[in-house]
């Protein structure tokens, strides 16, 4: 969000930049989900909504965790929260007391350690390396685990790498946690359909059903149907868990929009076909800027299996000076003077725990993305 503020005022300025930093789709709402939220608010669908969320949109979240990963969650197992980002909130301050711990891989998405933190808990982070594909080590999971562990986050496809889980790997993570069970499991899985090669997602408590009554699911529709500002997420889970969630919930903002519920619903139970033509978009160009970046001297660019976002190392650049004579000792520094002097705005990897890194958000046009590319190009080759 810093980034992308800092970015703006630049072109506020008048300056030429082209800002790859948000994850946000710039692809419009599908039509008939703001039909489906125009007719709400004309039936009178303006009054404070149940805090759990609408029966009608519990109903259709049931169904899509069966249509899409053969879950079976009964309404009272579902909560809907105003973004995704609410309900990892809702479940973390519902759970955690000081002195807690929970189990990051990094990089991460920074929601989950900040809220622990607020929480009065202490995150423990386990590196996934670039060379392991940025997946976590089940042995470095088990040796992070500790009796004070409350929650396992994870996170495919990931934020900020793209990486995708295989259900090998995911089968081992279940393993560990098997042998953890004071430990919850948040499998966070809003990029769920963003899989480059359109292969289902494989979730944990689909191929670990019994630990299922210690995973909460998480999914929304933020990213898959380009409706970030409708703040609607939602999760199944555990009844007992899913009830303090709500309460916690309940006292913070209480329920979300109906207007944006009945959006939402429409989303979830209307065609798809906006998906398939958004997520090939994605896919195309992630792949198209994985290659140009990777072909940049000192840059080390694993291809993203999903999401949008790519999340290349630039250790071969660090030591340098750029022309515009700033020294490149951190991933900060240089993604500040990329700025600076040539207009692109990225994330310095330190965001998500991981340095030296940047992420590239890919939810841009083929223009910008292939304009950035080039911009990036011409500055790390005038590098001193
Ligand atoms: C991994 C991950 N989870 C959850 C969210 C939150 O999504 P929202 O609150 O828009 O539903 C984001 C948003 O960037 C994300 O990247």
């Amino acid at each position: 969000m810093a980034a992308t503020a800092r970015a703006r005022a630049l072109a506020d300025q008048g300056r030429d930049i082209i800002s790859l930093t948000l994850g946000e789709p710039e692809f419009p709402t599908p039509p008939h989900a703001l039909e489906a939220a125009h007719s709400a608010a004309l039936r009178g669908d303006t009054k404070y909504p149940a805090v759990a969320g609408t029966p009608a949109l519990k109903a259709a979240i049931c169904r899509k965790f069966w249509r899409d990963s053969k879950l079976v969650f009964a309404p009272e197992q579902v909560l809907v929260g105003n973004g995704a980002r609410q309900i990892i909130f809702d479940a973390l301050i519902a759970t955690l007391d000081e002195g807690d711990e929970v189990v990051v891989p990094t990089p991460y998405w920074n929601a989950y350690p900040l809220i622990a933190r607020m929480a009065g808990a202490r995150p423990i982070f386990v590196d996934c390396a670039e060379s392991d594909g940025f997946l976590p080590h089940p042995e470095a999971i088990a040796q992070a685990v500790s009796p004070r562990t409350k929650w396992l986050v994870l996170n495919f496809p990931n934020n900020p790498t793209g990486a995708v889980c295989p259900a090998r790997h995911l089968q081992a993570i279940a393993d560990v946690m098997r042998r953890a069970p004071q430990c919850w499991i948040m499998s966070d899985d809003m990029y769920e359909h963003l899989i480059h090669d359109g292969t289902p997602n494989v979730t944990l408590a689909a191929i670990a059903p019994d630990l299922a009554e210690r995973v909460l699911t998480i999914s929304g529709v933020s990213k898959t149907y380009a409706m970030t500002g409708w703040r609607v997420g939602f999760a199944g889970g555990p009844p007992g868990l899913i009830q303090a969630m709500a309460k916690v919930q309940g006292q913070s903002t209480g329920g979300v929009s109906p207007i944006a519920q009945a959006a939402a619903l429409a989303a979830l139970d209307g065609s798809q076909n906006d998906v398939q033509h958004m997520r090939a978009a994605y896919a195309a160009r992630t792949r198209l800027a994985a290659s140009l970046l990777g072909q940049i001297e000192g840059v080390t660019c694993h291809m993203p299996q999903g999401a949008f976002y790519i999340y290349p190392g630039i250790a071969g650049l660090l030591g340098r000076v750029s022309a515009g004579g700033r020294p490149l000792e951190t991933d900060q520094a240089f993604s500040d003077a990329l700025l600076e002097e040539a207009g692109v705005a990225l994330v310095h990897g330190a965001a998500f725990g991981k340095s030296p890194h940047v992420r590239v958000s890919t939810a841009a046009s083929d223009a910008s993305i292939e304009a950035a590319c080039v911009r990036i190009a011409r500055f790390c080759d005038q590098l001193r």
